[in-house]
C-alpha cells in the first residue's frame, strides 16, 4: 500500500530534495508551504524530476484552521516537518517571530496531527542544539545547549515532541540533527537559492563562482585547525534527504522513535571548500581573510555511527560531488538569467 506523507516546508531547500527522495522511494507526498522563503516554481521543477503532478497546500503553520483543512483533505501516514525560520543572526534580532513560527507552529501542527490521528513525525533539527564542545566527533548523547534564539527554538522543538510522545504511546518521532547541508540536486533543477547575500559558506562561494560577489571573506585563519580556518561537517543535501526517507520508514514500519545526527563524520575547512569549488568550476576563486565571525566555533563535526547502526544511513557523496552539483545548479540559473 502506498504511504501518504505531508511535507511542511516542502518547497524549501532541504524539503524539496526530500520530496524527490520520498517519491523515488515510492511514497505519495503532498507539500505544505507558505512560500515565504521558497520559489513559487519549485513544484513545477519537482514535476519535471518526478514525472508526476505535485500536490501543494499553500498554508501557514501559524493558521490552525488552515492546518485542519489540510488534514481533513486526505489521510496522511506521517509528516516530515521542515517549515521554520532558519537564520541564526536574524533570530537574535527577531526572537518572538522565531519562537512563534518554530515553536507555536510546531504545536499547531502536532495538534492538527493528533486531531487527524496522524502520529508519525520526522522533525528537522540541527546540530546547533549541542552545547559548545572540544570533543569531536559529537555523539547524540553530548550535552545540549543553545547560543542563539534559533538554536533555542530547535532544542525546544525536540523537547516538545519528546514530552508529547512520553504522554501518548501512539506517537513515533524521528529527530534529525543536521550538520552543514551543501550541494544541489544532480538534475540541477533544485538547490539553495538565497535572494540576499548568503550567510552560509557554500552559497556564498557559489556567488563568487558566478561573479555575483567579488571574493569570499574567510572568517578567521588563526583557529587551531590544520590550515587555521573553521572546520565543519558538510553533508550533501541528497544524502540528507535520503536520511529523512530512512527515518520515516523506521517510524512507519517499525515504530522506532529516534534522535540522530545526520552528518558525515568528516571535517573540512573553509579553504578545503573553496579549493574543491575552484576545481568544480574550473577557475581559481578569490578570497580575503576577514576577522573571525562572532559566535563561530573552530571545529564542529558529528558522530554518524548511530544513524548507520539504526537506519543503515551513511553519506555517500563527498566534497567534490557537493561542489560539482552546486556549480551545475548555480551556473544553470545564471545562464537562464542571462537569457531572461
Ligand atoms: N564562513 C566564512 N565565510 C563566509 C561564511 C562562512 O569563512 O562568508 C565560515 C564560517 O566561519 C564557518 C564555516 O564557514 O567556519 C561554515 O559557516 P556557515 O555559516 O556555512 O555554517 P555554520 O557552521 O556557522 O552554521 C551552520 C548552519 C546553522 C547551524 C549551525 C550549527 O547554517 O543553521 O551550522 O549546526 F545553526
Amino acid at each position: 500500500m502506498t504511504r501518504k506523507i505531508l511535507l511542511t516546508g516542502g518547497a524549501g531547500y532541504i524539503g524539496s530534495h526530500t520530496y524527490a527522495a520520498l517519491c523515488e522511494a515510492g511514497y505519495d507526498v503532498a507539500i505544505l508551504d507558505n512560500f515565504d522563503n521558497a520559489r513559487p516554481d519549485v513544484p513545477d521543477r519537482l514535476e519535471v524530476i518526478t514525472g508526476k503532478p505535485v500536490t501543494v497546500h499553500r498554508c501557514d503553520i501559524l493558521d490552525p484552521a488552515a492546518l485542519a483543512r489540510v488534514f481533513a483533505s486526505d489521510h496522511f501516514d506521517g509528516v516530515v516537518h521542515f517549515a521554520a525560520r532558519k537564520a541564526v543572526g536574524e533570530s537574535q534580532r527577531m526572537p518572538l517571530e522565531y519562537i512563534e513560527t518554530n515553536c507555536t507552529g510546531l504545536i499547531n501542527l502536532l495538534k492538527a496531527m493528533r486531531a487527524a490521528e496522524v502520529f508519525n513525525i520526522v522533525f528537522s533539527s540541527s546540530a546547533t542544539v549541542y552545547a559548545p564542545t572540544t570533543d569531536w566527533p559529537i555523539p547524540e548523547g553530548a550535552a545540549l545547549g543553545y547560543a542563539s534564539t534559533y538554536a533555542y527554538t530547535k532544542l525546544m522543538g525536540e523537547q516538545i515532541i519528546a514530552q508529547v510522545a512520553a504522554a501518548d504511546p501512539r506517537w513515533h518521532y524521528g529527530v534529525l540533527r543536521y550538520f552543514n547541508p551543501a550541494g544541489a540536486h544532480t538534475s540541477a533543477l533544485l538547490g539553495e537559492d538565497p535572494s540576499d547575500i548568503p550567510n552560509n559558506l557554500m552559497p556564498y562561494i557559489a556567488k563568487v563562482a558566478t561573479g555575483e560577489l567579488p571574493a569570499l571573506n574567510v572568517f578567521g585563519n588563526d583557529y587551531p585547525t590544520p590550515d587555521g580556518t573553521g572546520v565543519r561537517d558538510y553533508i550533501h543535501v541528497m544524502d540528507l534527504a535520503r536520511g529523512h526517507v530512512l527515518s520515516l520508514t523506521e517510524l512507519i514500519e517499525r515504530g522506532n522513535s529516534h534522535t540522530l545526527n545526520l552528518g558525515t563524520g568528516q571535517g573540512y575547512s573553509v579553504l578545503d571548500m573553496l579549493n574543491a569549488y575552484s576545481r568544480a568550476c574550473g577557475k581559481e576563486l578569490p578570497y580575503v581573510v576577514a576577522p573571525r565571525r562572532e559566535g563561530d566555533l573552530d571545529c564542529y563535526y558529528g558522530d554518524p555511527t548511530k544513524a548507520e547502526a539504526l537506519l543503515g544511513f551513511r553519506a555517500e557523496r563527498g566534497l567534490d560531488a557537493m561542489c560539482a552539483d552546486s556549480w551545475a545548479w548555480v551556473s544553470r540559473k545564471s545562464n537562464m538569467r542571462g537569457q531572461g
